[in-house]
């Protein structure tokens, strides 16, 4: 079977679709023949940065497919159900993924619009709910076209915010943004964000996150959850009396399990009912260095993924 690894740390184009022996499910394991599965910014890291797993290997991420056999252990899956979740290796024909980080998948919505919510999704409703928004709030969405960001400002809207800002790294994005509900759109470089807002939802950080945190109003909360981290100034947070949460999938799929499924029957509900309109552009997986080197651009509109069969 093929699986998409990497021979060298550097890039996309150190990225080689391998012939490789087919993996088994092993105990607590599902074997998963995916349709989809997503080209994210940690796999992009993990190409990057040397470190575990050795080269060569694949690429971690979501994915989205069928059961094809259960390991030892495994109890609420049976073949043929259609899954999605997170395994450390997904761009192949067949992946072995953790039972514990899979779940079913209502209904038969089309594979993009799943893959983009099983994730993204998730991560965007997560951050509108850590940050507490209240109906006619105002909104600021960073890497707003994102996959989770384009997501944000989609639900933003739909739970009731009254004023969502679109806030992303060049121009060209502008139309898109607008396009799913956006009111304003700055960029990072621009001078004043406009007027402040009640909730920042800040997937950048690094030097955007100073920028995020003061475009808060008084008592305004930011939703940190991007992998750049970024410094904090805690007199601005004095000053306007302002509020900075984190939010990490990993510790709320451990330590609150049922806070994250109230929040995907909530997405597969929005989704059910044409309130979520996710974009997810597939990339045949023999273009694999293509869609990464789209995220690395970061020039993508929506959610990227591979499309595996
Ligand atoms: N907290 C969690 O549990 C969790 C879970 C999943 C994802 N995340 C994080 O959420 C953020 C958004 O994720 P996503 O899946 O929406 O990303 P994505 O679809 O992969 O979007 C990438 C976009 O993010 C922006 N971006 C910001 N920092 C970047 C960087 N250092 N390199 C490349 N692009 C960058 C770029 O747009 P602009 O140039 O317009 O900003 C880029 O187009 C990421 O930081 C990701 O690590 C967090």
């Amino acid at each position: 079977m093929r699986e998409l690894r990497f021979h060298a740390y550097g890039g996309p184009a150190a990225l080689r679709l391998d012939e490789v022996a087919e993996p088994a499910a092993g105990p607590g394991e599902l074997l998963v023949r995916p349709d989809l599965a997503g080209v994210t910014l940690p796999a992009l890291r993990q190409l990057r940065a040397p470190g575990a797993p050795q080269a060569p290997a694949g690429l971690g991420g979501e994915y989205l497919g069928r059961v094809v056999a259960v390991g030892e252990g495994v109890t609420g899956f049976t073949p043929g159900d259609r899954v999605g979740g997170i395994a450390p290796s997904v761009h192949a024909d067949l992946v072995a993924a953790p039972a514990a980080l899979a779940v079913a998948v209502p209904g038969e919505p089309a594979a993009g619009d799943a893959l983009a919510v099983l994730r993204s999704g998730l991560v965007a409703l997560g951050a509108l709910r850590v940050g507490g928004l209240r109906p006619g709030e105002s909104v600021l969405v960073t890497a707003a076209a994102g996959g989770v960001g384009h997501l944000a400002v989609q639900l933003a809207g739909a739970l009731g915010a009254g004023r969502v800002t679109a806030a992303v790294g060049a121009e060209g994005k502008a139309a898109f943004v607008r396009g799913l509900g956006a009111d304003e759109v700055v960029r990072y470089q621009d001078g004043p964000w406009g007027e402040q807002v009640d909730l920042v939802l800040d997937g950048v950080g690094g030097e955007v996150l100073p920028r995020a945190v003061g475009a808060l109003a008084p008592f305004g909360r930011l939703v940190a959850l991007g992998g750049a981290g970024g410094a904090l100034d805690a007199g601005e947070l004095l000053r306007g009396m302002r509020t900075v949460t984190g939010l990490s999938m990993a510790v709320l799929a451990r330590q609150r399990p049922a806070l994250l499924a109230e929040w995907r029957q909530e997405l597969w509900a929005l989704l059910g009912r044409g309130a979520l309109r996710p974009v997810c552009v597939e990339f045949p997986i023999a273009a694999a260095a293509e869609a990464f080197g789209l995220l690395e651009r970061r020039a993508n509109l929506g959610k990227v993924a591979l499309r595996i069969s």
